[in-house]
């Protein structure tokens, strides 16, 4: 099997001033000092990016963005461009969560071209896909993933894609302490790896990192991480607290 190194990643969403994240840094930089084999990334909101680029340096921990537009520069009232991000310290950026797509408009069209921006801009992305409560109890998981990874990626070759990583997200368990159980997120993981062979090459697939997000706890990383193709996780509410995001690190 390809060594895939893991990526645990803290989505901070709408928390967290400047202050309060280089707060954060401080006190969790030395906690993970020795995770060397791993590899961190924290997302925090637009305005803190600069201070917490500013606290991550020197260190291992990648700093990412919750969100871009694609448009370099111009009239575009209340957005973010991928070269503002960049030069504010990103290597980063998570793109299409179930966020931005339930409360946001965000449609697998504009995911694609947040994607491409993205990676022309030289920044990695995380790209989030995953069913609701409602396609799932359809019978739709499947064919949901397939179409969110499809669309996502329509006319991107796999040379282009070196920089993307894929986090499973499934809807219904996204901040409601349902975690999915390990054998449901290997299975989606494993589908969307055989997609992506299908789609681009087994190559490609072998090397792509799967991150899975929902309900990430201490308690719970280790045993997800134990499943073949689960590479990292995506960590919303867990990251908040430096102690908790960093045990998940060290799972
Ligand atoms: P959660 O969020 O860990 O709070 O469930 C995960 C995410 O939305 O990325």
């Amino acid at each position: 099997m390809p060594m895939r190194r893991a990526l645990i990643a803290g989505n901070w969403k709408m928390f967290k001033t400047g202050a309060e994240a280089v707060d954060y840094v401080r006190d969790f930089l030395p906690r993970v000092a020795h995770a060397a084999d791993r590899e961190i990334m924290i997302a925090p909101a637009f305005t803190a990016l600069e201070k917490t680029a500013e606290a991550l340096a020197g260190s291992s921990v990648a700093l990412g963005a919750q969100n871009l537009f694609w448009e370099a520069e111009g009239a575009f009232t209340g957005e973010v461009s991928p070269k503002m991000l960049a030069a504010a310290g990103c290597r980063y950026v998570i793109i299409g969560h179930s966020e931005r797509r339930q409360h946001f408009g965000e449609t697998n069209e504009s995911v694609n071209r947040r994607v491409r921006a993205a990676l022309q801009a030289g920044l990695k992305v995380v790209l989030c896909v995953g069913e609701t409560e409602r396609e799932r109890s359809a019978g739709e998981t499947f064919s949901v993933l397939d179409k969110q990874v499809r669309k996502g990626l329509k006319s991107f070759v796999a040379s282009e894609l070196d920089e993307l990583v894929i986090a499973y997200e499934p809807v219904w368990a996204i901040g409601t302490g349902k975690t999915a159980t390990r054998e449901q997120a290997e299975e989606a993981h494993a589908f969307i790896r055989t997609l992506i062979a299908n789609l681009f090459s087994a190559g490609m697939a072998a090397g792509l990192r799967i991150l899975y997000g929902g309900s990430v706890k201490p308690e719970n990383i280790a045993e997800l991480m134990a499943m073949p193709d689960i590479d990292g996780a995506l960590v919303g509410g867990a990251s908040l607290n430096p102690e908790a995001f960093a045990r998940i690190v060290l799972y």
